[in-house]
């Protein structure tokens, strides 16, 4: 019980730590929440610091939400904890941060990194949809939010409890996350990517 308990305040607290504000601050003097969207991920990275950045904070985000399952996994053994709740713990604390007064990011390569570690197979279905949906409408957050109900519907089919409560908790949060980006692909001003 308390390795479950020390899992998930590590998890929480990993997932908290924003690495793409660490960079903007120190390699390029700025504070990423007053640029662009104002949201401290991948997206706006990308957008703000450009492509060595995002790349470096898709990473660290990606492993933001796989290591603290890949850690369950090891502590485990079993290979029967359901590990997928330290991913989705940490996809929490990414969003609402200890560090940044339980504000934060959208939870889309935290939570990704966490459905990776936990359900590979499922990760590869959200990867297409985000991909497909992103060639088609060049709209990274609409992606996003398909990915995430596509989520939802295929935790129903894991036959897993524990991945189907967590990946529908997951999922709600990066929708309602989402809902501003929503709103601004219905007034015409949410920005598309430019590059595929
Ligand atoms: O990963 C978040 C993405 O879906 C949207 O980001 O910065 O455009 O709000 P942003």
């Amino acid at each position: 019980m308390y390795t479950v308990i020390i899992l998930l305040i590590f998890s929480y607290l990993f997932g908290s730590i924003s690495f793409s504000l660490i960079i903007s601050k120190l390699f390029y003097n700025l504070d990423l929440r007053e640029h662009g969207s104002g949201n401290v991920g991948t997206t706006n990275t990308f957008r703000i610091l450009g492509k060595k950045a995002g790349i470096i904070v898709l990473i660290i985000d990606l492993l933001k939400g796989a290591i603290p399952v890949w850690v369950a996994m090891l502590v485990d053994g079993t290979g029967h904890f359901p590990v997928i709740i330290f991913g989705v713990v940490a996809a929490l604390g990414h969003v609402y941060s200890i560090f940044l007064k339980f504000k934060g990011g959208k939870a889309v390569a935290t939570g990704g990194g966490a459905i990776f570690a936990a359900n590979p197979l499922l990760f590869l279905v959200l990867i297409i949809t985000f991909l497909l949906t992103l060639k088609l409408s060049k709209y990274v957050s609409l992606s996003s939010v398909f990915a995430a109900i596509v989520l939802i519907i295929g935790v129903c089919f894991t036959g897993d409890w524990f991945m189907f409560i967590f990946g529908i908790v997951l999922g709600l949060v990066v929708i309602i996350k989402h809902i501003p980006n929503m709103k601004r692909i219905k007034d015409g001003s949410e920005p598309k990517i430019t590059f595929m």
